[in-house]
């Protein structure tokens, strides 16, 4: 009888013991530690793959070996550079510094790029990250010529720097000067080149773009139309529609992020209180939206017809994860405790095995399930290398906030 009462004590006080266990959530530092373990494995895998495809960069993946490259004329060609720095940032190990440099000499012809908006995507997340961490004097041509080259598209009488160049069908429906949100991004670039040389018609051109963007780009909500075609004559906004998102009028999700990454970053260099606003009210818009999930990874556009069963775009829920990081550092609480509640949302959602990769699988990418152009049928439910490299950006800053705290 007592024999029995024991070992039924010593059951109960197991039951215990482990249902305590088991209804505790992991810290947030224990999922970056575990998840940036992928991320080593992944990324360092894929440069050992690319290592002889001299002037080649990940792009995606169909399946589970496969990588889709691209040379580095594509927009996203710094992402993956810019992945190796942040993990070097993080596990400071000289192998992965020599591949982070290797991989950024890949993108340097791209300082003279003159036909498109994306040098500073290209160069600053690449050159940029690497000159941040180790000061490498010969970077510092490198993104000055860039910024150079990215100014020669501004456009006086309408204030901004134009995205694309025309094509003949683009000029049939009517377009003038495009700009897209993404394009705010590329201001980093030109923001830092202007502390840098001391030039102020770097910041003269950031400043005005932002400015410009602010006033046309966004609607009451402050949610944010992808284009804007401005008037090449007046340098009126006369056009806004849509490119990537559902409709001319829908909120594209991972252009609601360009635009939240950022004004977050524009107040961070220049100060100016307008851009800190702008960036809380695009938080607003974003994290109390009818249609942000529990887990919130954004649907592909915040308006997209199928909603619940819409795809998920892991790009744009970690991009959304860092820039929130960021902006919770000019706030008060409690938008402090809010921004960074679904900042870690985000990141834990993104480290569970619905989205990240088990090492050897997703062609070495981290992430799975963004979406990159729907309406063109590419790169949808795919990996890519930004919803990659802003997951991991996300996690070390988020990590460095932890440890200042
Ligand atoms: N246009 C860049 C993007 O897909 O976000």
């Amino acid at each position: 009888m007592i024999k029995m009462r024991i070992k039924l004590i010593i059951l109960l006080v197991a039951v215990l013991l482990s249902s305590s266990t088991y209804g505790k959530e992991k810290s947030i530092q224990k999922v970056i530690k575990e998840s940036m373990k992928v991320v080593e494995a992944q990324t360092l895998s894929m440069a050992d793959k690319l290592k002889k495809k001299k002037d080649q960069l990940p792009r995606s993946s169909r399946g589970r070996t496969d990588i889709i490259t691209s040379d580095s004329h594509w927009w996203c060609s710094g992402f993956y550079p810019g992945t190796l720095w942040y993990l070097y940032e993080y596990k400071k190990k000289e192998n992965i510094r020599m591949w982070a440099e290797m991989y950024t000499d890949r993108v340097e012809q791209e300082k003279f790029t003159t036909d498109n908006h994306d040098i500073g995507f290209i160069l600053n997340c690449s050159f940029g990250n690497g000159y941040r961490l180790t000061k490498n004097p010969r970077y510092v041509e490198i993104l000055t010529t860039g910024a150079r080259s990215l100014s020669t598209r501004f456009r006086p009488v309408c204030g901004c720097i134009q995205s694309w160049d025309l094509d003949e069908q683009k000029r049939a429906d009517g377009w003038q000067i495009p700009v897209i949100i993404d394009n705010m991004m590329n201001l980093e670039l030109l923001l830092w080149a202007s502390k840098q040389t001391g030039d102020q018609s770097f910041y003269n051109i950031a400043v005005s773009h932002a400015n410009t963007t602010l006033k046309n780009h966004f609607r009451p909500d402050f949610s944010s139309y992808h284009v804007v075609s401005y008037d090449s004559i007046s340098g009126k906004a006369d056009k806004r529609f849509t490119f990537q998102g559902y409709s001319d009028e829908s909120a594209w999700a991972r252009g609601q992020g360009w635009g939240l990454y950022s004004f977050t970053f524009m107040y961070a260099n220049t100060g100016i209180k307008r851009y800190l606003e702008q960036a809380k009210k695009i938080a607003s818009f974003i994290i109390y939206n009818p249609n942000l999930p529990a887990d919130k990874i954004p649907y592909w556009d915040f308006n997209a017809p199928d909603i619940p069963k819409a795809l998920r775009d892991a790009s744009a829920g970690a991009l959304i994860a860092s820039a929130l990081v960021q902006l919770s550092e000019f706030v008060d609480e409690p938008l402090r405790a809010e921004y960074l509640k679904v900042a870690e949302t985000q990141i834990r959602t993104l480290s569970s095995p619905v989205y990240l990769a088990k090492p050897g699988t997703n062609g070495s990418f981290i992430l799975k399930h963004s979406v990159g152009f729907l309406n063109k049928d590419s790169e949808v439910d795919a990996p890519l290398t930004y919803a990659d490299y802003y997951y991991v950006e996300a996690m070390v800053k988020y990590n460095k906030l932890l440890k200042k705290k």
